[in-house]
């Protein structure tokens, strides 16, 4: 199984924003907790984190074929971008979405979210643990 990881604008600064809402380890903490777990699964991950939304959809459109899911935290794009919406929808890749913080319990604007609907599943409100969850459904999903 290979999968692809897609984190978007300002997770790079995990541990430095908001430590309060997304915790005190950072992005290279996050990155290892997902290579780690994939290792131990036999799972094959790729990470690519990105500020800008038409290099999120490059992303997407250059895994068309070359994954079988994604676990994507769209950040601040969650809110806002169709465009990734329809970057997912056009590739047909499984989808599973992931935030860090309780959105729900956050500002009205942060609990629309323009992939949900796309997607196999939300996880949120996990901490980092939440990406674990995500891949893992994920798995169960495809196999
Ligand atoms: C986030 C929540 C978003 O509202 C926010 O813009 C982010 C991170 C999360 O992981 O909790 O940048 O996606």
């Amino acid at each position: 199984m290979k999968i692809l990881v897609i984190n978007g604008p300002n997770l790079n600064f995990l541990g430095v924003r908001e430590p309060k809402i997304y915790g005190k380890q950072n992005y290279e903490d996050l990155c290892k907790l997902i290579l780690s777990h994939c290792n131990q699964k036999n799972i094959t991950v790729e990470i690519f984190q990105s500020n800008h939304e038409g290099d999120i959809v490059d992303k997407i459109q250059e895994a068309y074929q070359k994954f079988d899911g994604i676990v994507i935290n769209p950040a601040a794009y969650t809110h806002t971008s169709v465009s990734i919406l329809d970057a997912l929808k056009s590739v047909g890749i499984p989808t599973v979405e992931v935030h860090i913080s309780k959105v729900n319990e956050r500002e009205k604007f942060r609990q629309i979210s323009y992939i949900r609907d796309y997607c196999v599943s939300t996880v949120t409100g996990k901490g980092f643990k939440g990406y674990i969850e995500a891949i893992e459904i994920l798995k169960n999903h495809i196999k």
